[in-house]
């Protein structure tokens, strides 16, 4: 019997209703696996938490996350609490960064059992290969002079390895699947960190002569991404680009609240933390409605990254017959609970077994 230990921060709002339910999937995936056990340690670090304590986790909680072999979080947030840039650059985007989580994995595909909501859509299935650690996302920057004059500056930071990293990561990736990698750019408007990135992906595409590769502006992206998803594989993005882009995959799969999404150590030097997509959702947060579907995806892939794709591949079969049943929640149009989702999905995964 082999055994992970899991480090589970629920975090806020809906996060504390989709965590546990995923836990119960993944308890039960563990079961039929049958040589393959998880220990979960939760950890309360949270607005709450902050509201308390002054900060969103303890001075040693980088140290203690360390030592475990995942990350699983729910969603941190809750702005009428504590300000979003407070919240998250305290535990969600330190994590990330201080465990080198440089990588974010955020797949959008059409689900059987699911209506997208683009009319007639055809077949897609992409995955964004978001860069995690850098981009726009820079710590560089404040507020100079006052009144009229106030201004704020928030300078990008691209750097050529972590560009490369994500690209080549892309590359990779393209070649397990149909072997082709878009870059999602903006070079003819930002004029010195784009074409850099659009350099950076020149020299790497040479390197794998054999997978086609285009190069897309990141606002006739976004339009493609409505108009014709199923013509896109492997998309490699920045850090804003690729979160943008993957809410709008959640949106054409039918929801933000499905979309799953890994954080990676691809190093393997540290856990890597897989959360959702989505947010705390705080506007239905404790109302037992959430979706539980990108919680429990997301734990599929963590079963993915740990080595076990069989039992992870179950969970998603379990996922689109639960939808296929009919079983839905209010954000895809149905009125199930995070209950009945859950449950759906829980016997139709027991069912495979
Ligand atoms: P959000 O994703 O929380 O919600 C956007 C909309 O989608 C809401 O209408 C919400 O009800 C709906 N939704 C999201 N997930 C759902 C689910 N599982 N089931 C049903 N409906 C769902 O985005 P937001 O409102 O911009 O952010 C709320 C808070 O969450 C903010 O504090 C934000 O910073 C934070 N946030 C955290 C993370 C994270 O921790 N990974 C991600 C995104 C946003
Ligand atoms: C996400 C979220 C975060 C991000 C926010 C909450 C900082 O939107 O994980 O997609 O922008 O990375
Ligand atoms: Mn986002």
């Amino acid at each position: 019997m082999k055994r992970y230990d899991i480090a589970v921060i629920p975090g806020d709002g809906i996060g504390q209703e989709v965590v546990p339910a995923a836990i119960e999937v993944l308890e039960a995936a563990a079961e039929i696996h049958g040589g393959l056990a998880f220990n979960w340690t939760h950890f309360p670090w949270n607005c709450e938490y902050y509201l308390e304590h002054g900060r969103m986790m303890p001075e040693d909680g980088i140290a203690t996350l360390r030592g475990f072999d995942q990350i699983f979080l729910g969603a941190v947030g809750m702005p009428g609490l504590v300000a979003d840039h407070i919240s998250l650059w305290g535990l969600l985007i330190k994590i990330r960064r201080e465990m080198q989580q440089s990588i974010n994995v955020r797949p959008a595909k059409l689900l059987r059992g699911l209506q997208s909501p683009l009319r007639e859509p055809k077949d897609f299935d992409l995955i964004v290969v978001r860069e995690n650690s850098e981009g726009e996302y820079s710590e560089i920057g404040g507020r100079i002079h006052s009144g009229e004059d106030q201004m704020a500056i928030q300078n990008a930071v691209f750097t050529r390895k972590a560009t490369e990293r994500a690209m080549r990561y892309a590359f990779e990736l393209a070649q397990t699947r149909r072997n082709h990698v878009t870059s999602a750019t903006k070079s003819n408007g930002i004029s010195h960190s784009m074409p850099f990135w659009d350099d950076v992906f020149q020299a790497v595409k040479a390197d794998y002569p054999a997978t086609a590769s285009s190069s897309i502006h990141i606002d006739a992206l976004a339009a493609f991404f409505v108009m014709k998803p199923h013509q896109f594989d492997v998309i490699v993005a920045s850090n804003l680009f690729g979160d943008i882009l993957t809410d709008l995959g959640g949106a054409i799969m039918g929801s933000i609240g499905i979309a799953p999404a890994a954080n990676l150590n691809v190093e393997r030097q540290y856990p890597s933390m897989f959360e959702p997509v989505h947010g705390s959702a705080p506007d239905i947060a404790g109302r037992g409605i959430s979706n539980p579907v990108g919680q429990i995806w997301t734990g599929k892939m963590m079963l993915d990254f740990m080595g076990y794709p069989e039992i992870g591949g179950l969970i998603l079969n379990a996922i689109e017959a639960a939808l296929s049943d009919g079983v839905k929640t209010a954000d895809l149009g149905g009125q199930a609970t995070t209950r009945e989702m859950t449950d759906a999905i829980l016997r139709h995964l027991r069912k495979q077994s």
